[in-house]
């Protein structure tokens, strides 16, 4: 699977986004090593602090099938101009299981930025902090 192909299935997931608030569809498409992908889509509620951002919904998707390791990129697609950078409880939630994560920002056009997780969250608090 290419970074590219990758980029296309976050692209894709955006149609099955529930967003009646803030009408910001986002998808996202999780590789794994062996050629896995879990894919997801931004979640929202009447209770908007429980809405679940699209790459919460692939992580748990991945978990929840008994895949938490070697995960190695991770594509989001959202619809506005620039690229779709991961909100910092994602970052959190991603580096529990994939510190060395390669994520891959899209843009509605297809084109994207790479950056590896560990760029995006420094000094982060994971399993390892805890002692
Ligand atoms: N959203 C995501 O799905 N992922 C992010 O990393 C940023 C934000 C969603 C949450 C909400 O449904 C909408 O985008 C606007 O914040």
């Amino acid at each position: 699977m290419t970074d590219q192909e990758l980029v296309r299935l976050a692209l894709d997931m955006r149609k099955h986004s529930y967003v009646p608030y803030s009408r910001f569809p986002v998808g996202a498409a999780l590789l794994c090593a062996d050629g896995r992908v879990f894919t997801g889509c931004n979640v929202e509620n009447a209770a908007y602090g429980s809405t679940l951002c699209a790459e919460r919904a692939a992580l748990v998707k991945a978990v929840s099938e008994g895949c938490r390791t070697g995960w190695t990129a991770l594509a989001i697609a959202g619809s506005g101009e620039d690229f779709c950078w991961p909100c910092g409880a994602c970052r959190q939630m991603l580096y529990e299981f994939a510190p060395h994560l390669r994520v891959l920002a899209a843009r509605p056009d297809g084109t994207f930025r790479a950056a590896a997780l560990s760029e995006l969250l420094p000094h982060a608090f994971g399993p390892e902090s805890l002692g």
